[in-house]
């Protein structure tokens, strides 16, 4: 007779899982299978290394961003961070900063935020569809002869919101070269790039020049109005009333550096999504209705922004752990759109897929105000494309992607159009 084996162990134990430096280079080549591991770890979680809560499940990210005790106002600590031999910059690109509506708690927020809200809506950007597939359509045909090999991020992708986006605000096309540079350095104070001292006095500069070249701007069209979002804005008349002119210009410094990169990283990652997907590029060639799902998806499983950033404005309970005033709060939305509590097969590309709220664009009060405007160029974009150049496919394997605690955003992404 065989012994009958007797086991004593209960249900495996769970893997130890190992906190990581979210810039870890491999980490941020591939955040997901440790993002996906943080989650089910603890979707609250203290980091000791990023000295802040990671905060990565669906339900805890939408309910902090509804939560009043969970502040977006952070520009304090923002300009804290800036070295001592650079603090005679500071102060006046924190009052600009602090005039940016996604650093603002309601109610100052609503009262900004109102200004823009009509020229955002879809049906406003709407009218802006034609000029873009027509630019699109050129830039491509200079760029992107059929059969030749390019790179989508800077023959298209970043270039054409750029020049969009520059049409759209009112930028003329000869400022555009400082308008960008300027924007680029803003960028990396914000987004924690600036490291060096100098760095840190550029980009403070940057804003600085930024803010004056925009209210020069707004006072050629006071005087003079054109077909261009601060026309718009300024015909609505709103801006002197309730909100002042500086504020207005203060986050007209805001728009094009939340709007053009990301919307070039959404194009370049729906792209490198579908090309590695046949199955997926082919239902969207089939059905062109699909661009708009295919991009929806990116946004969801690879979208151009992995986290909001906030801070406890006082003590707050999450999921049984205690938040304390002041503490850092990175809201992990990369990990929350692959949470299987609310979204079946997570980590699975199907621009089929229905229901779930994503949180790509954010969610609540600061839900991006670009969202229409950053659909419809990236849906021109990504449909000229897969339309127009049936063997469009990736040229190598290995994609490498720029070292950001916020951004999701690929170095380059070579091609054959
Ligand atoms: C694919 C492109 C884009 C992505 C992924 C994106 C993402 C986001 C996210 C996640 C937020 C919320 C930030 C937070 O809660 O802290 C946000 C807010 C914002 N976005 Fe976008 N954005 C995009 C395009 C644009 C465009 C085109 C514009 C304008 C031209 C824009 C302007 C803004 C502004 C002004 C806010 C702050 C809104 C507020 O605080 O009420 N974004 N965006």
């Amino acid at each position: 007779m065989t012994p009958t084996a007797i086991t004593t162990a209960g249900p495996a134990p769970a893997a130890r899982f190992t906190e990581r430096y979210l810039l870890d280079p491999a980490v941020n080549a591939d955040p997901y299978g440790y993002l996906n591991a943080l989650r089910d770890h603890a979707p609250v979680h203290w980091s000791p290394m990023h000295r802040a809560w990671l905060v990565t499940g669906h339900e805890q990210v939408m309910h902090c961003l509804r939560d009043p005790a969970v502040s977006a106002d952070r520009v304090r600590p923002l300009m804290d961070a800036v070295p001592q031999g650079a603090r005679d910059d500071a102060e006046r690109a924190f009052t600009i900063l602090s005039r940016w509506m996604v650093f603002n708690d309601p109610p100052q927020h609503r009262r900004l935020r109102q200004v823009f809200q009509e020229q955002f809506a879809a049906r406003a950007v709407a009218r802006y569809s034609a000029f873009t597939e027509r630019a699109t359509r050129a830039m491509l045909t200079r760029r992107a002869a059929p059969g030749r090999t390019g790179d989508i991020t800077a023959d298209i992708a970043r270039p054409l919101p750029a020049l969009v986006f520059a049409r759209w605000l009112g930028v003329p096309q000869a400022h555009a070269p400082s308008f960008w540079y300027w924007n680029a350095r803003v960028g990396d104070l914000v987004l924690g790039a600036a490291q060096e001292e100098s760095e840190y006095r550029t980009s403070l500069r940057s804003l600085v020049s930024l803010e004056e070249y925009l209210a020069g701007l707004v006072a050629e069209r006071r005087a003079e109005p054109k077909d261009d979002l601060i026309s718009s804005v300024l015909a609505g008349g709103r801006v002197g009333d309730g909100v002042s002119g500086e504020e207005f210009v203060g986050m007209l410094t805001q728009m094009a550096f939340a709007g053009g990169e990301t919307t070039g990283n959404l194009i370049a990652n729906t792209l490198l999504a579908l090309l590695h997907r046949p199955d997926q590029l082919r239902a969207v060639r089939e059905e062109p209705e699909l661009v708009a799902a295919a991009v929806e998806e990116t946004l969801r499983l690879d979208g151009p922004s992995k986290m909001s950033i906030r801070t406890a404005a006082r003590d707050t309970v999450l999921d049984g752990r205690t938040l304390r005033a002041g503490d850092r709060i990175f809201l992990v939305t990369a990990a929350a759109n692959r949470d299987p509590a609310r979204f079946p097969d997570p980590d699975v590309f199907d621009v089929r897929r229905t229901g779930g709220t994503h949180l790509g664009f954010g969610f609540g009060a600061h839900f991006c105000i670009g969202a229409a405007l950053a659909r419809l160029v990236a849906c021109a974009v990504v449909g000229v494309l897969v339309r127009d150049y049936p063997d469009l496919r990736l040229e190598g394997t290995r994609h490498t992607w720029q070292l950001s605690l916020l951004n999701r955003s690929l170095t380059a992404l070579p091609v054959r159009y």
